[in-house]
C-alpha cells in the first residue's frame, strides 16, 4: 500500500466515520453522472453560472433548500458547512445535529458533513445531479474533502492561505500548507477517474478594504499549490470592491496573470476560471437597497466576464437567509444576467499596468526567497510580512498595510508596510489618495468599510 494510501486510512478513522470504502468511492467516482462536475459544466456552457450558499443541519431541510433552489433555476448547488465541522469538532456538530432533528430548530450554522457521512449525502447529491460546491473555511480539511468526494460534492473551495488567515487567530500556518497539500492530491487523484474535480481559492479574504495586488497574488499563489499536485481545474476568485473599475481592472489582471503564471510553471493544460462574489462586506439594513446592491454586483459580475457567481440575499444583515429567500435572490440574479448579453470589454490600462507591476514585484520577492519549495517561500513571505491580509484575525499576519478608498471609491494604498511594492507603483497609489483637510484616517477607513451600508 502506498505512502499516501496509509495516510489517507488514518485521517478517514475515527469514532465520527463509519468506515471508508476507497474501492467503492473510486468505482463511485468512474461512473458518476458528468452532469455533477462544474469542470464539465464549464466546458460545455458559456453562462454565467450562478450559485448561492446554503446549508441546515438536517438532510430533510438541505433536501428541501435543494428544490426550492432548483425552482429557481439555480445553474450550480451550494452545501455550506458549520462552524464547529469547520474546527475539526464532531462532537459537538454531532449533539448539535441531533438536537436539530429533534427539536425542529437549527442548532448548527450550516451542514455536519461528517456526521451525515457519504452514504446519505451522496443519495442527495445524486438525486439533484447538479455540481455542488464545497463552501466551509477549514484549515484542516483533509476529511471533510474525502467526505465531501465520496459523496459526488466535485467542488472543492478554500486553500492553505484563504482558508486560515482570515478564519483563525491560532492555527499553524504550516499546518495548513501540509493539510492542504494533501487535499490537492486527492482531487488530483480523483480527477483521473472522470472529469476534473475543480477548486476553487476565496479571494474575498477578510473581505475588508482588500488591495487587489493582495487578493490577486494570493489566488495565484494559491492556484499554482494546486496545479503542482496535479488539479487541472481551478477558480480563482475575488469578491465586490465597491468599484466597479476597479472590478474590471482586478479581473482583467487576475485572469491574466494567472494564465501567465500557470504557464511560466508549465501547466499549461490546466483550465481556469474566474468567479464573482457579490458583496461580502456589511449589508445595508434595508431591504430595498440589499436588492439594488445585490442587482448593481450581477451587473459588474457580467462586465468582469466572471465564469460563475456567487450570490447574497436581501437577509445578509440579518443573519441566515431562509429558503425562500435565497432562492428569489438566486431567481433575481438569473433575470438580471437575461438582460446583460454581449456587453462591451472595458479597460483601463494605465491602471491594469500598475497592479500588473505590484503583483509581479511581490510574486519575484516571493519566488526568490531560497526556500526549496513554493509553500515554504511563501510561508516565509507571510512571516516577513511580504505578504499580509488587512483584517487578518491570525497571530502570524503582519497587520502593517493600511488601505482606504480614493475619491472613486477605488481601494488604494496609504501604508505598504512590507509589502515589496517599488517607490513607483507605492507613488501610483499614493497618487489618487485625497484626504480632506483635517479628515482623521481611521474616521476615513470606518467610513470606507461601511461604504454600503
Ligand atoms: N446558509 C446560507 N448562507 C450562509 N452563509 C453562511 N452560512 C450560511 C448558510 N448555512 C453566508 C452568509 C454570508 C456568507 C459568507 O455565507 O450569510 O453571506
Amino acid at each position: 500500500m502506498s505512502l499516501f494510501r496509509r495516510e489517507r486510512e488514518i485521517i478517514t478513522r475515527n469514532e465520527y466515520v463509519d468506515h471508508f470504502d476507497f474501492d467503492e468511492i473510486e468505482e463511485f467516482v468512474r461512473n458518476a453522472s458528468k452532469e455533477l462536475f462544474i469542470s464539465h459544466r464549464f466546458k460545455t456552457s458559456d453562462a454565467m453560472q450562478v450559485q448561492p450558499r446554503g446549508g441546515f443541519p438536517t438532510y430533510e431541510k438541505v433536501f428541501r433548500l435543494y428544490e426550492e433552489f432548483k425552482a429557481a433555476g439555480v445553474d450550480i448547488l451550494p452545501l455550506t458547512i458549520d462552524s464547529n465541522t469547520r474546527l475539526n469538532d464532531y462532537a459537538t456538530a454531532r449533539k448539535m445535529l441531533a438536537l436539530s432533528e429533534e427539536n425542529d430548530v437549527d442548532m448548527l450554522n450550516g451542514y455536519p458533513l461528517i456526521n451525515h457521512g457519504y452514504r446519505t449525502t451522496r443519495k442527495m447529491i445524486t438525486h439533484f445531479d447538479t455540481p455542488v460546491s464545497l463552501r466551509h473555511g477549514t484549515p484542516d480539511a483533509r476529511l471533510l474533502v474525502e467526505m465531501a468526494l465520496a459523496s459526488g460534492i466535485f467542488e472543492i473551495e478554500g486553500g492553505p492561505i484563504t482558508y486560515l488567515l482570515p478564519y483563525s487567530k491560532n492555527f499553524p500556518l504550516d499546518k495548513a500548507f501540509l493539510y492542504w497539500k494533501y487535499v490537492e492530491k486527492v482531487c488530483a487523484l480523483y480527477s483521473e477517474y472522470n472529469e476534473p474535480i475543480n477548486r476553487e481559492s476565496f479571494g474575498p479574504l477578510s473581505a475588508t478594504l482588500q488591495p487587489p495586488v493582495i487578493v490577486i497574488v494570493i489566488q495565484i499563489i494559491e492556484m499554482l499549490l494546486s496545479l503542482e499536485e496535479g488539479v487541472k481545474s481551478f477558480s480563482v476568485s475575488f469578491s465586490q470592491s465597491g468599484s466597479m473599475i476597479q472590478d474590471v481592472v482586478t479581473a482583467n489582471v487576475l485572469m491574466k496573470l494567472s494564465r501567465r503564471y500557470a504557464d511560466m510553471f508549465g501547466f499549461h493544460d490546466a483550465d481556469i476560471h474566474l468567479v464573482y462574489h457579490q458583496w461580502m462586506g456589511a449589508f445595508p439594513y434595508n431591504k430595498e437597497y440589499s436588492d439594488a446592491l445585490i442587482t448593481a454586483s450581477t451587473v459588474i459580475a457580467a462586465m468582469v466576464g466572471a465564469d460563475k457567481i456567487i450570490t447574497k440575499t436581501r437577509n445578509e444583515a440579518f443573519g441566515i437567509p431562509t429558503k425562500e429567500a435565497n432562492a428569489r435572490a438566486v431567481a433575481s440574479v438569473k433575470y438580471t444576467l437575461g438582460m446583460l448579453q454581449g456587453l462591451p470589454k472595458v479597460r483601463d490600462e494605465e491602471e491594469e499596468e500598475n497592479l500588473t507591476n505590484m503583483v509581479d514585484e511581490i510574486m519575484e520577492a516571493v519566488l526568490n526567497d531560497p526556500a526549496d519549495t513554493l509553500w515554504r517561500k511563501v510561508f516565509n513571505a507571510i512571516k516577513r510580512g511580504h505578504i499580509e491580509i488587512p483584517f487578518s484575525p491570525h497571530i502570524i499576519n503582519a497587520n502593517e498595510v493600511i488601505t482606504i478608498r480614493d475619491p472613486n471609491r477605488n481601494i488604494r494604498i496609504l501604508e505598504r508596510g512590507k509589502l515589496p511594492i517599488s517607490d513607483r507603483s507605492f507613488a501610483y497609489e499614493r497618487s489618487k489618495i485625497a484626504l480632506k483637510e483635517g479628515e482623521r484616517v481611521v474616521d476615513k477607513i470606518i467610513k470606507d468599510i461601511g461604504i454600503m451600508l
